[in-house]
């Protein structure tokens, strides 16, 4: 969804508000705008595009100022457009705003107002907010926005500032996260944690409905009607280094590489490989509890949804727990059934997706535990679940996820050896040898990581494909899926992920030479059903690719290309049959030329429905 950024200080706030929405640039990347305020007069740059487009016209034309705001947009009203780019104005051209989120009620209170002859210059939901501050302005921004924020509809995190209050920036939100940044004679507002990393650790995040008044040497917060609220300030373990490209030509590469240590680090501390236990205390949900489920939710959207299915293969091969896995967008308007022994487990790397927080928000209201799957510490989802188990990925830039797919798998792994102990499902020896492959994981996913230029060379071969087919079975659907996804998110080719058997029953009808299958195989229950597939595909002159195990001699002479991984524990595959596939993906887009940090229409997190 949209990125804001605010300073109030004394540093020249141009460079901080440009360094500040690159680093939110993920988040929405279709037309941008700051509003910079020195003196009485409010300065305002804004064009259709890229923070790139920003930062060269203010080198052509400067600003200066020492606060202000600024904004990167994922359209929803108003087509991508410098006219519709953030900051809006009001007819006074003194109160400017800057919005992430949807009025759902902005056509009526626009309509009040030009009725009261405010006068519109924008297709935007955002203008009204400022129009309706004006109406409420008196000399007090903070009162004004608190009558205007009670008549908004929908999902909204604002930042105002007026000309006429000098160092003063007014931000409120219900919905998407607004996290205010405390420095030494500054402070800042932003979207979420990546800018604020490079000026400070010490963060507050804003929950919903309440707002805060911003100024050098004080933040003031309160809720809606005026009554001030106490916060503390939390410190971030995360450094500004994790945010930067580190010499990758792209993010989203940074991050494949990143996986094995990714993986380290989530599974680190959580495993005893002499007693073959899981802690996972952190969670603060007791095993009585946990005993007692007979029934676990997975709500989630994209890739974390697809993580989510490996985390139910998982989970019921090996505690016997039904696991369902649900689209959390259509989840929230479906009738479903949970009782007190269901337990709900929202998949967010972000932890802002408005559609899981939604779903999980409803299915919560059945007063069943709750348990996050998170990458962001101190998210909305997190703040919300009775537990959190956090993937410790770090902030992840690239828009395509891929590390935080890894570590979500490996949080479920987890949870699911640590159900299959506390149900006395598996053996000790069992146990062992599972915590033993878990932990080879990030070293056989290395062996991958130095066979990229092999992966590269294969990728060459497909850059001109416009279609794709994915297949897989039991633990390896969801990977194929996934690869799809991947495919489709940052190099635009048409792709599809699907259940090997089901290949017959309609996708068969796509194969002809121009239309090749992935197909992941690794040796497992399924293995031989997935061979016929092959064959069924092959007899059709399909081509087939293969991601199968590095002994795997069988399957040499059945396929036209192998991407061999290193052998696992079949429940395991699947972080070493995604590996491939990110690459493939990533080889092929960027030798296309694609966008591949930020590909079109995409967002990191979608933070509206
Ligand atoms: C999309 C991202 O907007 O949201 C995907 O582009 C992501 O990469 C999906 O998988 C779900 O996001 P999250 O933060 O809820 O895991």
């Amino acid at each position: 969804m949209c990125g804001i950024i605010g300073y109030v200080g004394n540093q020249d706030i141009v460079p901080i508000l440009i360094e500040g929405l690159k680093k939110l640039e993920y988040r929405g990347y279709d037309s941008a705008g700051i509003a910079i305020l020195n003196g009485d007069d409010i300065q305002i740059r804004r064009v259709e595009g890229k923070i790139k487009g920003l930062e060269d016209s203010l080198r052509d034309e400067k600003l200066t100022g020492t606060y202000g705001i600024g904004h990167t947009r994922w359209a929803t009203h108003g087509r991508p457009s410098e006219e519709n780019a953030h900051p809006h104005r009001d007819c006074t051209q003194s109160i400017v705003v800057v919005h992430n989120g949807i009025i759902e009620n902005y056509l009526e209170i626009k309509k009040t107002l030009k009725d009261e002859e405010h006068k519109f210059v924008t297709e935007t939901d955002t203008e009204v907010i400022a129009h309706l501050i004006e109406k409420y302005y008196n000399n007090s921004l903070e009162s004004a926005v608190q009558k205007a924020v009670k008549e908004l509809v929908g999902n909204f995190a604002i930042s105002a500032v007026s000309k006429n209050e000098k160092d003063t920036i007014v931000t409120a939100k219900v919905g998407p996260p607004t996290v205010i940044g405390l420095g030494d004679g500054e402070n800042f507002i932003s979207s979420d944690l990546n800018p604020l990393l490079f000026h400070t650790q010490e963060i507050i995040f804003l929950e919903d409905g309440e707002m805060a008044v911003v100024k050098p040497d004080s933040v003031r917060f309160s809720d809606f009607e005026g009554n001030s609220i106490e916060k503390t300030a939390e410190h971030i373990s995360w450094s500004p280094l994790m945010v930067e490209k580190q010499g990758y030509k792209h993010f989203m590469l940074k991050e494949i590489f990143e996986q094995p240590q990714v993986i380290r680090d989530t599974i680190s501390g959580r495993i005893s490989l002499d007693t073959g236990k899981v802690f996972l205390e952190e969670i603060g949900i007791p095993e009585s509890t946990l005993k007692k489920i007979n029934r676990i939710v997975i709500i989630a959207c994209g890739t974390s949804y697809n993580a989510g299915l490996v985390g139910k293969c998982m989970i019921e091969t090996l505690a016997g727990v039904p696991t369902d896995v649900v689209y959390a967008s259509e989840y929230r308007y479906e009738d479903f059934i949970l009782d007190k022994h269901t337990l709900a487990i929202p998949v967010s790397q972000s932890g802002e997706t408005a559609d899981t927080l939604a779903a999980f928000k409803s299915s919560i209201e059945k007063s069943n535990p709750s348990l996050a799957i998170c990458n962001v510490q101190n998210s909305s989802i997190s703040r919300v679940a009775d537990g959190v188990l956090l993937t410790h990925a770090g902030p992840e830039i690239g828009v395509a996820a891929t590390k935080t797919f890894l570590a979500q798998m490996a949080a479920l792994a987890l949870l699911a050896i640590h159900f299959a102990n506390i149900r006395g499902k598996l053996s000790p020896k069992d146990n062992i040898l599972l915590m033993k492959e878990l932990q080879l994981i990030p070293h056989k996913i290395e062996e991958i990581l130095m066979r990229a230029k092999e992966i590269e060379e294969i990728a060459q071969l497909f850059v001109s494909h416009s279609h794709f087919l994915y297949l897989g079975r039991w633990a390896s659907f969801p990977i194929a899926l996934e690869g799809a996804l991947k495919l489709k998110e940052i190099s635009y080719i048409h792709a599809e992920g699907y259940p090997g058997g089901e290949m017959k029953h309609g996708p068969i009808a796509l194969i002809d030479e121009k239309m090749p299958t992935m197909v992941i195989i690794p040796k497992d229950r399924v293995y031989d059903k997935m061979l016929s597939n092959i064959s069924e595909i092959k007899t059709r002159v399909g081509y087939v690719l293969a991601v199968a195990f590095e002994d795997d001699q069988e399957i040499l002479d059945k396929v036209d290309k192998v991407i061999p991984i290193p052998v696992t524990h079949p429940l395991f595959s699947p972080f070493l049959t995604t590996v491939p596939l990110q690459l493939f993906a990533y080889y092929i887009a960027s030798i296309r030329g694609a966008d591949v940090d930020q590909p079109r229409n995409l967002a990191k997190s979608v933070t509206v429905e």
